[in-house]
């Protein structure tokens, strides 16, 4: 869990070129699923590859609290003996998600529709988020939840004793609340509907099926229709975790913005509906090229080679916010060292990430001397070239790991030392974020 021990001061400064291989750990959102699908399943799970951030194993001790056995075999290396779809037992404690949003809607989702109660809470960023979004539609299963006022955590779930399936059509796109409301489906008789309007990440459906539901994905006039056959048997699987195309974006960047690098970046998912960065940086001029494209743990996947490159400021279009939701943090320090505007529309849902982010990285960008605007839904950047960013500022964190693991990017390159105030939250998605960068020629120094 993040954010219970002392800040920790980091500052970046300008290095020289990075060079290297930036083996960048297992995809977070596939890692939950594959816990809690693990735990959902009859038989055992052997996982390889599993991110092993405090979110994921926040999602383990969840697991276990619910009867699964997880157990730790080697680094990456998990397994999951099972209890089956409606055989979660009831926790004998509260459920501390820490920082974790996937994690907390994700399992309170799975155990809406289970005769059980549990209590969920969280760190200090967690705690003041919506969990509304999820219990609004977990509600029609029949589940009740009582949180505090906003809907927020510590909270509640009365599982549903008698499930109804539920046709749902998501309010924002979301994959977390999609997810939720299918995760319930699992243990309710008949065939459950999610619809969402914009595509988000499919990792669930693409599990789900992998772990033997029937789940089919429409798209028609509606938007995406997903249906998925109620109280299905699923059968343990190997999931092999690809790396994380998030956690792939901070060295993306930083050799894009730090003069005379060229790094590869190996096995980085192209699915789809996560590989909005990487259109958006090529649009800006991005020297990227894709290499030995194969299929790793059913998701598409390349090796990623990244130079140096002069950039531009673009608008990116609003209708790629869902492909590129966690990256826009990043995103803007590189729009920071292109030339000319970046205009980034429809990021409203950044408002309720770890921290609301569009204000996040608004104030530590000004901090640091690049200009800035805003509205609820907008962010924009007034690039100062690429040697131009003045930097020496200290960006406040607000217990978020992106916005850390950012500002420490812009260091890299800025014409000053850029700092935040705290990033332990790196913890939680990139452990090795520090060594991984130094490896490469990053200056990262923690404050005594
Ligand atoms: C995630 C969905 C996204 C994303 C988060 C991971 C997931 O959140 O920002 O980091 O694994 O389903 P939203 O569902 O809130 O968009």
């Amino acid at each position: 869990m993040s954010g219970h021990g002392t800040p920790i001061k980091m500052t970046s400064r300008k290095c020289g070129p990075l060079m290297g291989t930036a083996e960048v750990p297992g995809d977070k959102s596939i890692s939950h699923r594959a816990l809690i699908l693990g735990a959902l399943s009859v038989g055992e799970t052997k996982i390889t590859g599993l991110l092993e951030g405090e979110d994921v194993l926040d999602t383990a001790k969840a697991m276990r609290a619910f009867g699964a056995e997880v157990t730790q075999h080697g680094p990456g290396s998990w397994s999951v003996h099972g209890v089956g779809v409606g055989g979660f037992a009831e926790p004998e404690n509260i459920i501390d998600c820490g920082n974790s949003g996937t994690g907390v809607r994700l399992i309170m989702g799975a155990m809406a529709t289970a005769p059980i109660t549990a209590t969920f809470t969280g760190d200090g960023s967690l705690r003041k988020r919506p969990m509304g979004r999820v219990t609004d539609p977990i509600s029609l299963f029949g589940a009740q939840a009582y949180g505090r006022h906003g809907g927020r955590l510590p909270m509640t779930i009365v599982g549903a004793k008698t499930p109804a399936p539920v046709r749902y059509t998501t309010p924002m796109a979301s994959a977390q609340v999609k997810s939720a409301v299918l995760l319930a489906g699992l243990n309710a008789p008949g065939q459950t509907v999610v619809i969402e309007k914009t595509a988000t990440r499919d990792h669930t459906e693409r599990m789900l099926r992998g772990f033997g539901a029937e789940i089919t994905t429409e798209v028609t006039d509606e938007g995406h229709v997903i249906t998925l056959q109620g109280q299905p048997e699923l059968v343990a699987q190997e999931v092999a975790v690809p790396r994380d195309p998030s956690s792939a974006a901070f060295p993306v960047c930083a050799a894009l913005i730090v003069p005379g690098s060229e790094i590869v970046v190996p096995g980085v998912s192209q699915n789809p509906t996560r590989n909005g960065l990487f259109i958006t940086l090529k649009e800006m001029g991005a020297d990227i090229s894709f290499e030995n494209e194969r299929e790793e743990g059913g998701e598409p996947v390349a090796d990623l080679r990244v130079r140096y490159s002069k950039l531009h400021g673009i608008d990116v279009p609003a209708e790629r916010a869902s492909a590129q939701i966690d990256e826009y943090p990043v995103l803007a320090v590189v729009a920071a060292f292109a030339d000319g505007v970046t205009r980034m529309p429809g990021v409203h849902e950044l408002r309720v990430k770890e921290s609301d982010r569009i204000d996040a990285m608004a104030r530590g960008l000004e901090a640091n001397g690049v200009k800035i605007e805003e509205d609820d839904d907008t962010l924009i950047v007034h690039g100062c070239g690429p040697e131009g960013v003045p930097g020496g500022g200290t960006a406040a964190t607000h217990l978020d790991h992106r916005i850390a693991m950012s500002f420490m990017v812009l260091g890299m390159a800025a014409q000053k030392p850029v700092s935040v105030d705290d990033g332990s939250p790196i913890a939680t998605s990139f452990p090795i974020f520090e060594d991984l960068m130094a490896g490469l020629g990053a200056e990262i120094a923690r404050a005594d």
